[in-house]
């Protein structure tokens, strides 16, 4: 299976899959795609995985099917985004649907949206956790396909967001292996 990887920002997530797939050789990586400049794509130039910026300031079908002529180019499988802050619109969803998922840091469907981890923390969770899930056309609703959970036993903010991406690097390894195999 051929995989694609969407990012927008630090690219833990990308890193942690990318290792993951160079080792395990359940799939394979061939493609970053953000939609804007961001640490992802070093991570994926020390890797030597090609990746692509593609312009975002376009209308949502232009850019999307900009991005389908990049993964029709890298006969991309499979998509999973991770920290891609954007919708899949139409174009997308019809060209993958079934074959596009997400990592989002709540325990769904708690917490869709951005800034989860901080609310669940606002609100003082006694437990908080993360969901890989299929998309659809909604925010973080689509099929549930993971979850784990960590107990919040009074850890700053800061000590939960390291523990929780620990956890996603681990579950989004674990479940792709899974899916692709
Ligand atoms: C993760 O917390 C993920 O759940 C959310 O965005 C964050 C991305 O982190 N969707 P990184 O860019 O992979 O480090």
């Amino acid at each position: 299976m051929r995989l694609a990887v969407f990012a927008s920002g630090n690219g833990s997530n990308f890193q942690a899959i990318a290792e993951s797939v160079q080792t395990e050789q359940y799939a394979e990586l061939v493609v970053l795609i953000c939609d804007k400049e961001c640490y992802a794509l070093s991570r994926a130039k020390s890797l030597g995985i090609p990746s692509f910026v593609l312009d975002k300031t376009k209308k949502r079908k232009e850019y999307e099917q900009d991005v389908l002529e990049v993964l029709r180019d890298y006969k991309v499988d499979f998509i999973a985004l991770a920290g891609y802050m954007n919708i899949i619109g139409a174009t997308l969803l019809d060209a993958y649907e079934g074959r596009i998922i997400n990592i989002h840091p709540s325990l769904l469907p708690k917490y869709r949206g951005l800034q989860a981890l901080e609310r669940a923390y606002e609100n003082k969770d006694s437990e908080v956790g993360i969901t890989i899930h299929y998309v659809d056309k909604g925010i973080d609703t689509g099929k549930l396909i993971a979850q784990e959970s960590i107990l919040n036993n009074g850890e700053s903010l800061e000590e939960l967001e390291e523990k929780i991406h620990a956890l996603e690097h681990k579950l989004y390894v674990k479940t792709l292996k899974g899916l692709l195999k």
